[in-house]
């Protein structure tokens, strides 16, 4: 098999400059070759030239806090939570952004570093207008945290006492709450440069200066695709997602309604994180316990229906490929993956024209609702309309998608309620149960079955893994030439990545694939998806096969509904726990699935992309383009 790797890794960006972190990137970490002496509270180390005074401190076990600055995103400056003295200079510097390039003598506690500090959080604190004990941040929020450790017990600024903005929740994904927002820009930041999408941005100055989005219209208005990246990014409770607990427990204490749901992968990776365990921690059978001690009638696996989407994605893709080379059709290749409600959002606003390229198979939430209240629900004898089908994701974008108007080919809205995993945690946290010590439990029959390839979707490069799995077996009768059918090129954390594997041999059905060779290619974050889709529209992509997208970096194990923080060195925990996962299942490629081929046989009797298939498992997608502007322009 023939790989590479495309050289994306560095950073472009649309960010104002002032925002972005290239230049300095280009004279960090030893790049000039030289090593400068630094002094940090009179500890001595050697640090590479360009390092910041904060990198410096961290190698040595030295806190300073951190407000605006984040892992995943280039520098603001803009807080000054982490100022630091240093010697020779008059005034506090931002450690964050001060690189080392001479000797240094730094004090990072000194009184005036004391005194400057708490002066700076009494300044946030000043401005901000809400309650802790109602706010979906409390006890994980950094401002709160910073309150606390710096001492802070009076406002010594003063307060304010009112609302200063309207609250939006016209999204069916972000809500917004400017009010707790103290301006460390890092969802712009996440917005502009991170997924480059670009609905948020600091307007107006000095204290009137606020996050708003293009007119200040609602998220509803523009051209948000709910990843909800800014939410994990944001340190205080100013975003969060949409919250659907409350009605998940009407539903479940109804005893009129038969309340099932399937758990997607990712979050059973994450969820140990809201019960302190550390990342990378596997809680599925736990999570089985739990739920069925909270009420749900039944508890399904989302794999099943990601080996669905396999089944059904994996032949659209040959069927296209059939029409391209047999039949001369004109086809729009490459097909491009589905299973990201955020990645199809992107579609549909910034590459409207090019939406015939994504799949039409739903994804694996919305089969999984299709699924259950059409078949479930005639084999159990369940009136569909009394079935209220919940969803455990690691996303916010999924309850948008479980929104579309289009997502109800079984009669009914295929799926009810997506919950996230941070969601999910906390209905867990308010029946008093220790999620990590109670005992294992495996998923109901007869949707609780999925394999391997279904869990690593979870991650970045997995459904193409499951996907090459599939079709290289279908198209040749042989298993796939990796070690342990653990398909290296296409895993790892690389922003944009592919492979290229040669079919030498097909089966008859599949013999005009024979000689030819399946180029693939994997993409996440948005920003990554811009470069690939930019690609395609200058022609470059035209031997290209097959290509997934999965709007979150990281893919799903880093969606925005997953646990905060969030950082590389977590979601790759998270994808670890999940590969480890899925070399101990029996099945580990979706076409070996036994529930999805009783399926087949039983109720989709035509098979993959076969009538029924299509008016249940597939859909249609909307060019919305970029100017929306449905509602009215909001205070
Ligand atoms: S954002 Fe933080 S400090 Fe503000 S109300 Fe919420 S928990 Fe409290
Ligand atoms: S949800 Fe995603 S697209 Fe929407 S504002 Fe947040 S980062 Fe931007
Ligand atoms: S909304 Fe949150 S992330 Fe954005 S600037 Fe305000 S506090 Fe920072
Ligand atoms: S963390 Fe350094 S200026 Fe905000």
């Amino acid at each position: 098999m023939d790989n590479k790797k495309r050289p994306f890794s560095e950073k472009t960006s649309r960010a104002p400059v002032s925002q972005r972190s290239q230049s300095f990137e280009k004279i960090k970490k030893g790049s000039l070759g030289a090593t400068i002496k630094a002094v940090i509270d009179d500890i001595e180390l050697n640090v590479p030239m360009g390092t910041t005074i904060l990198e410096a401190a961290k190698s040595i076990n030295v806190n300073i806090p951190t407000l605006c600055q984040h892992d995943d995103l280039c520098l603001a400056g803009v807080c000054r939570v982490c100022v630091v003295e240093v010697e020779g200079q008059r005034t506090l510097q931002a450690a964050c952004s001060y690189p080392i390039t001479a000797p240094i003598n730094v004090k990072t506690y000194s009184p005036k570093v004391r005194r400057g500090r708490r002066n700076i959080i009494q300044l946030l604190l000043r401005n901000h207008y809400g309650e802790c004990y109602s706010c979906s941040k409390n006890n994980n929020c950094e401002l709160q945290a910073l309150a606390k450790e710096y001492g802070i017990r009076t406002y010594t600024f003063g307060h304010i006492e009112e609302s200063r903005y309207e609250q939006d929740d016209s999204s069916y994904s972000v809500e917004r709450d400017m009010d707790k927002c103290v301006l460390c820009r890092r969802c712009v930041r996440t917005c502009i440069d991170l997924q480059e999408v670009g609905v948020l941005e600091a307007v107006e100055r000095g204290a009137e200066t606020k996050i708003a989005t293009y007119l200040n219209k609602p998220l509803d208005d523009v051209i948000c695709i709910n990843c909800g990246q800014c939410i994990n990014r944001c340190p205080t409770g100013a975003l969060k997602a949409k919250n659907s607990t409350e009605e998940v427990w009407t539903a479940i204490d109804d005893p009129t309604k038969h309340v099932i749901i399937q758990t997607a992968p990712s979050p059973r990776v994450a969820i140990g994180e809201e019960f302190g365990l550390a990342p990378g921690k596997s809680m599925t059978k736990q999570l089985n316990t739990a739920l069925k001690r909270m009420g749900f009638d039944k508890v399904f696996d989302t794999n099943f229906t990601a080996d669905l989407t396999i089944m059904e994605e994996g032949t659209e893709l040959l069927l296209k490929l059939k029409d391209a080379l047999v039949n001369k059709k004109k086809v729009a290749l490459p097909q491009f993956t589905s299973c990201s409600p955020g990645w199809v959002k992107y579609v549909e606003h910034f590459y409207p024209d090019k939406l015939e390229h994504v799949s039409t198979a739903k994804s694996p939430q919305q089969m999984f609702g299709a699924i259950v209240k059409t078949w479930y629900a005639k084999r159990e004898g369940i009136d569909p309309a009394n079935i209220v089908s919940v969803s455990l994701m690691p996303c916010s974008a999924k309850k948008f998608e479980c929104e579309r108007p289009e997502m109800d080919d079984s009669g009914f809205k295929d799926v009810d309620f997506a919950l996230t995993t941070r969601e999910l945690a906390g209905m867990i946290k308010e029946c008093g149960m220790d999620l990590p010590n109670l005992p294992k439990a495996e998923f109901d029959d007869p949707l609780g079955t999925g394999t391997g390839a279904a869990l690593i979707f979870g991650s970045t490069g997995g459904v193409m893994e499951a996907a090459i799995r599939t079709v290289y077996e279908i198209v040749t009768g042989e298993e796939v030439p990796f070690n342990k059918l653990r398909i290296t090129p296409v895993r790892g954390t690389e922003g944009i990545r592919e492979a290229a594997l040669p079919i030498k041999k097909a089966k008859s059905d599949w013999k005009f694939l024979e000689g030819a060779t399946l180029k693939v290619m994997v993409g996440h974050g948005t920003a990554n998806a811009k470069k690939i889709m930019d690609m395609l529209c200058r022609g470059e992509l035209s031997d290209y096969h097959f290509i997934e997208i999965m709007a979150c970096p990281g893919g799903c194990i880093g969606g925005g509904g997953q646990p905060i923080p969030t950082s590389p060195e977590i979601r790759e925990a998270r994808a670890n726990a999940i590969y480890k996962e899925e070399e101990g299942l029996p099945y580990r490629k979706s076409h070996e699935n036994p529930t999805v081929n009783m399926i087949y046989k039983e109720f989709l009797k035509e098979g993959p992309c076969g009538h029924l298939s299509h008016k249940l498992l597939h859909t249609k997608y909307t060019p919305r383009g970029k100017w929306i502007g449905k509602k009215k322009v909001a205070k």
